[in-house]
């Protein structure tokens, strides 16, 4: 069987990272018989110098084509004049919407031999085993109205938070079905004491919960969130959240871990279950870190796990998502290390060799 997988690398360290979780998907499919077809795509700052758009329709068409999307990362300076027509990230959000990935599976683990690359206490962090489910094509990111524009009395801008029952129940189905499969805990994160759509998701988190009653709902304030994840992140299992609160939190987890390069994600338009394929979006939660593009130094732990879960989600191979996975354990627990999660002492590996070490182990 012949998987057909696109490759948007994007912006600054995009290709890079992404080069090294194609490396290592073509391992994968060497050793176990699979046929992976790559194509690349453009997206981002680069199409928008390109093709005028930062999601070009031949992108478009290439991911209608393909079985999973595997991304690097999208924006950069050059394209961050606020008075633009368009932007990198306008690519990222469009390619979301239009897949209709909904629901984006941010995971959050704390390998133990990196304890002190977070700056957080090592007793915090033992065990910190998180999946954040962030609402990934609503909330306010997505809704209307948005623009600025000018009054008499000087400039004006909104945003628009908003979201439909249908939106809220299918995220709150993905945690709770998530849970089933780990510690049954699902941590509904909102700001119901301000927000209307929160007491919506409030109410529904309630409702949701009667169709899982072996896992247990708790509610939570996203400012309280914010302290408990640094606080006592131990206590979490599944997070669940509207889009902006799980951006914010997200970049937050990445300090448990010790470093943004090594948070994956996965985005899905259905709710996943085991043995079921479901089309899906694979990108780090890092960004295009410009400061070190072309340098060779940026961590592709990140893209490599993301190709695992393409491997697990959309792909249906779970033996193989779990090679992958544990090679780059391996390669950690060796002392395999971009500066970014490098101690006093260690050697510092490039992003090339991290790439290659874990295709090696896979
Ligand atoms: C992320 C990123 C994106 C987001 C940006 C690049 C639009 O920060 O994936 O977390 O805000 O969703
Ligand atoms: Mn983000």
């Amino acid at each position: 069987m012949e998987y057909r997988i696109a490759v948007l690398g994007g912006d600054g360290i995009g290709p890079e990272v992404t080069a090294e979780a194609v490396r290592v998907l073509k391992v994968v499919g060497a050793k176990r018989g699979h046929s992976f077809r790559f194509t690349e795509g453009p997206i981002g700052g680069n199409a928008i110098d390109r093709f005028g758009t930062a999601l070009p329709e031949e992108t478009v068409r290439l991911v209608k084509q393909s079985d999973a999307v595997l991304l690097g990362a999208v924006g950069g300076p050059k394209w961050d004049d606020p008075r633009a027509a368009t932007r990198p990230e306008a690519g990222l959000l469009a390619l979301r919407k239009t897949m209709g990935v909904f629901a984006n599976l941010r995971p959050v683990k704390v390998f133990p031999q990196l304890l002190g690359a977070s700056p957080l206490k090592p007793s915090l962090l033992e065990g910190v085993d998180i999946v954040v489910v962030r609402e990934l094509t609503g909330g306010l990111y997505f809704s209307k109205p948005k623009r600025r524009w000018q009054t008499a009395r000087g400039r004006r801008g909104v945003d628009t938070l908003k979201y439909t029952e249908r939106e809220i129940r299918r995220i709150l189905q993905v945690a709770f079905a998530l849970a089933q499969g780990r510690r049954k805990k699902v941590t509904s994160v909102d700001k119901a004491n301000v927000l209307e759509t929160s007491r919506l998701w409030r109410e529904l988190a309630n409702e949701v919960a009667g169709e899982y009653p072996d896992v247990t709902l708790e509610h939570m304030l996203v400012d309280t969130a914010a302290m408990q994840l640094v606080r006592s992140p131990a206590r979490f299992d599944v997070l669940v959240t509207e889009n902006m609160f799980g951006d914010i939190l997200t970049d937050e987890a990445a300090v448990l871990a010790g470093s943004m390069g090594l948070l994956p994600s996965a985005s899905l338009a259905a709710v996943p279950r085991p043995g079921k394929r479901a089309k899906g979006l694979y990108e780090p939660i890092h960004g295009s870190a410009p400061d070190i593009a072309g340098k060779g130094i940026a961590n592709p732990i990140a893209a490599i796990l993301s190709a695992a879960l393409l491997l697990r989600y959309s792909l249906g191979l779970e033996e193989e998502a779990s090679l992958v996975e544990r090679a780059v354990a391996t390669a950690i627990a060796d002392g395999c290390r971009t500066p970014d999660i490098v101690q006093a002492r260690e050697r510092t590996s490039s992003t090339r060799e991290v790439g290659e070490l874990i295709a090696h182990l896979v």
